[in-house]
């Protein structure tokens, strides 16, 4: 782990939001459970369990889709963007401003601006071909970006979690990973096999019990899996501020 790190002394930081912060600056991401980072707020909170009933329309239209032709082209799930509103849910936007959420986006990425929040229900696919965002990739928005992941319940890897190549991030001290680069916007099996003749590859899934934050910075190498079963997450995506522009501003606020 690196040492030395630079934190603004304005922020006052807690040790455990410093500890987020350099497990996302030296694996490119981190992982903590509700109520090691909101001590203030107990796990079983009003937040939490509006941010839980929020997911009830969802659950009803996943419900009332098996007959439906789902109009994802990979993995099958649905946004709260597909259901009930453009805009983000008031629950979620303050969990995304909360201080220490606040202050660990801050340090990560400075200047910085919410891109994106929603809810998303993952379920079983009839696919076995992956592809898409289910094949290895870098997102392209940004050299540093930070998505939030709540988990709303246990997620094991039959819930076909994200994948990500630790110190893969395009920030990480690792020049081999951070430096890699495919011609093509997907990164194929046998280049990873490449990588592997090159450097040590230490590959995480996104999993966690109920309640576990995840921070992501999906500059890093990533992917998804197949949903066994659904898989409940609350998601945020901090982008750089220099990103927001008349192309990138706020996805809730097309028109
Ligand atoms: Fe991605």
């Amino acid at each position: 782990m690196q040492k030395n790190m630079f934190f603004p002394k304005s922020l006052n930081l807690t040790a455990i939001e410093k500890s987020i912060l350099n497990q996302l600056r030296y694996f490119g991401w981190a992982k903590i459970s509700w109520d090691h980072l909101f001590d203030e707020i107990p796990f079983d909170s009003l937040l939490f369990q509006s941010i839980k009933n929020d997911f009830k329309p969802l659950i009803k239209a996943r419900n009332n889709l098996f007959s439906i032709d789902c109009p994802s082209e990979a993995q099958y799930y649905i946004s709260s963007r597909d259901i009930y509103s453009t805009m983000p849910s008031g629950n979620l936007l303050q969990l995304a401003f909360m201080p220490s959420i606040s202050r660990i986006v801050i340090s990560y990425l400075a200047n910085s601006f919410l891109y994106d929040a929603e809810y998303w229900l993952h379920f079983k696919s009839n696919s076995t071909v992956k592809t898409s965002a289910q094949l290895w990739h870098r997102d392209p928005e940004a050299k540093k970006m930070l998505k939030i992941f709540l988990l709303m319940h246990d997620v094991d890897s039959s819930q076909g979690p994200t994948e990500i190549i630790s110190h893969s991030h395009k920030t990480s001290p690792n020049k081999v990973l951070s430096k890699f680069q495919s011609s093509k916007i997907h990164i194929s099996n046998l280049d990873i096999d490449k990588l592997k003749n090159k450097t040590e590859l230490s590959f995480e899934f996104m999993t966690g019990t109920t309640g576990t934050i995840i921070f992501l910075d999906t500059s890093a190498i990533h992917r998804g899996g197949f949903c066994e079963n659904d898989r409940l997450v609350s998601y945020m995506c901090f982008l750089p501020k220099s990103l927001f522009c008349e192309h990138k501003y706020p996805s809730w606020i097309r028109l």
